[in-house]
């Protein structure tokens, strides 16, 4: 899906991403990766221990296991909103193109703060709505037809593709984003745009 989405490119942006991650990363603390789907983001990280990764979906671990044989992942079936966890245990939590699926993205937020320990790092990378008057209107004819009319063809699953390009146009905006962290307790330290906000990474800081 990321790649029917991105052209491909959300590969560039999770490497771009992940050494972003790593230049925040304390040696021997412990990193979790929330939504982490089938482990992209483990294969990008140099490390091979004190790693952890929560989906709700168990197959995606399975394939995770079998991309990163040479981790030493702690992989838990979970969600966001309730961490199977302890207070103040990670130092990095991370989440790509995962917090747009949150049902209740508050309460994640609230979770990820819970689990991080102080001076900690949340980072995460989610898709968003361009803010160039340019490419926003040919964008959103791109997530109204051809997102769906590519999901029936490529995967024969148009609905998945709808819900995607849904939940796009209903996440809210950087700003908004940013204001909902910071409600929670998070400093704001950097947001980063591509594609005039067509993918977005946020760090936040637990002070
Ligand atoms: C688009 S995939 C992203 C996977 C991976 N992070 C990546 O970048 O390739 C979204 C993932 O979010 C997971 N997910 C859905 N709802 C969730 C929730 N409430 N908490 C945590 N993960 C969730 C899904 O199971 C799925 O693996």
């Amino acid at each position: 899906m990321n790649d029917v989405m991105s052209f491909g490119v959300h590969r560039l942006w999770k490497k771009y991403y992940a050494d972003l991650l790593i230049s925040k990363y304390k040696k021997t603390e412990k990193i979790l990766d929330i939504a982490s789907g089938t482990g992209d983001i483990f294969q990008l990280l140099p490390f091979k221990k004190n790693l952890y990764a929560i989906d709700p979906v168990e197959q995606m671990h399975r394939v995770s296991q079998e991309k990163n044989a040479d981790k030493n992942i702690q992989y838990q079936v979970g969600y966001a909103e309730k961490l199977p966890y302890k207070n103040n245990f990670f130092q990095i939590i991370s989440c790509t193109y995962g917090v747009r699926n949150y049902e209740n993205r508050q309460q994640g937020f609230k979770e990820i703060f819970r689990c991080l320990k102080k001076n900690g790092y949340f980072l995460f990378m989610e898709f968003g709505l361009p803010k160039a008057n340019l490419i926003k209107k040919p964008y959103q004819a791109f997530l109204d037809y051809f997102l769906p009319f590519s999901g029936s063809i490529v995967a024969k699953d148009r609905h998945s593709y709808k819900y995607l390009a849904d939940s796009i146009k209903a996440f809210p905006s950087p700003n908004e984003v940013q204001n909902e962290l910071e409600n929670i307790g998070f400093t704001h330290i950097e947001t980063i745009d591509f594609l005039s906000g067509a993918n977005n990474i946020y760090i936040v800081q637990k002070k």
